[in-house]
């Protein structure tokens, strides 16, 4: 077993006692570290740095090298899954991810297989040992997915930043359809999470970003029952340690106890849920991850501070949280806010923990 230095995430996932609260960010290698936007311009483009291992590891360590983080993220995107499909993704400059060959027929979809991931998506496994032994046991590696329904969205809608019309239209008219795509799909993510976890990846995350667009019967069964098939079908185990699976469903908060029914270890936590009240609901059985609005750390040192307090103090006193944003990061967050953010967790959090470390 190769226990990372710097265990406090892990043990935060599965509920140990910690010495403080742990901190991640999401997004934390991304547009706001003008050494990021260096390496992505070397690269080429987006597309081309998630596909360079070397380039993917320089840019994972980036945010590491400047913040006293507990945690790095492999640098990747959801849409490598249906890019390694054949969809034909690319990153039109300021547009965000589209693809060249969305779903639009009942053929192509009926033709949709889950990929290799050793195959198509061997950049993504070459990226995660590279990360693990830069790393050096320092701090755990997470490894993550889209989930079967979003990356769905993207598939049928071909672009982002839609209301989901072709997506839900197919979920109403076409039920069957829509579960075949997400069949294929979540088989797809148990292969890609798997394989990353056998690469080296030390807890999964799930980002089911758009789940939270669904009703609530819709959410039950064209989302969370393909996340609770993958959750069950995850490698828990590796190397003698539990691999912990957070799941994170933006604007789920109305769900959190059937999420925590799936078996996962954590879940995710966007800002509009109260993190005191999530834990009472569901705090026994999963640890809770977020949820400071990204929006904060675009002010200032202090008001971030006065934040980050409420937000400890909103959670309480003892274990199982993992500090992080309710989304990621903005892409016009100062560096300094970022320090000035992890900071403060640090200095605060640990008088949350006092009953972990003195004896009873
Ligand atoms: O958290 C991390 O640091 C790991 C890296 C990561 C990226 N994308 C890098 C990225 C992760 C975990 C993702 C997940 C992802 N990608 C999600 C789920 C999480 C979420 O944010 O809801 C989604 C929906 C995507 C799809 C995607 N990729 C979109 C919508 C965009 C455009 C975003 C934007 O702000 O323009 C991307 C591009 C992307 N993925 C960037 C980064 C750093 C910016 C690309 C660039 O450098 O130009």
């Amino acid at each position: 077993m190769t226990t990372p230095r710097n265990d406090t995430f892990l043990r935060a996932l599965l509920r140990q006692p910690t010495d403080r609260t742990p901190i991640w960010i999401m997004r934390q290698a991304g547009r706001y570290l003008p050494e990021y936007n260096q390496t992505r311009a070397r690269a080429g483009d987006f597309l081309s740095l998630c596909k360079n291992p070397d380039l993917a590891t320089e840019v994972t360590l980036q945010p590491l090298a400047r913040f006293k983080l507990d945690a790095a993220i492999l640098f990747s995107d959801i849409l490598t899954i249906p890019d390694a499909m054949g969809l034909g993704l690319y990153f039109s400059a300021g547009e965000g991810p589209k693809f060249e060959r969305p779903l639009r027929e009942e053929w192509e979809i009926r033709d949709l297989t889950a990929p290799d991931p050793h195959e198509k998506l061997g950049y993504v496994m070459s990226a995660v040992s590279q990360i693990r032994r830069a790393l050096d046991n320092s701090v755990p590696l997470i490894g993550f997915s889209g989930s079967p329904f979003t990356l769905a969205c993207y598939m049928i809608e071909g672009q982002g930043g839609t209301d989901f019309a072709e997506t839900k239209k197919m979920l109403y008219q076409r039920p069957d359809l829509l579960h075949h795509i997400l069949s294929v799909n979540a088989q797809a993510v148990v292969d890609y999470l798997n394989a990353q976890i056998e690469a080296g990846a030390q807890a999964v995350m799930i980002f089911d970003t758009w789940g939270g667009a669904l009703s609530h019967a819709a959410y039950e069964e064209f989302s969370l029952a393909y996340m609770q098939r993958i959750v069950s079908q995850l490698t828990r185990f590796k190397d003698g340690a539990e691999v912990p699976v957070v799941l994170f469903t933006k604007g789920g908060g109305q769900w959190l106890e059937s999420m925590a029914a799936t078996g996962c270890s954590a879940l995710g936590l966007d800002w509009t849920t109260h993190l005191g009240q999530a834990r009472q609901r569901v705090g026994a059985q999963v640890a809770l991850q977020g949820n400071l609005d990204p929006a904060i750390v675009l002010t200032d040192p202090d008001t971030i501070a006065v934040e980050v307090a409420k937000t400890l103090a909103q959670y309480g006193t003892g274990h199982g949280h993992v500090f992080n944003l309710g989304h990621g990061v903005n892409q016009f967050t100062p560096p300094e806010n970022v320090q000035a953010l992890v900071e403060a967790v640090h200095r605060l959090s640990p008088a949350y923990h006092l009953a972990d470390i003195l004896p009873a």
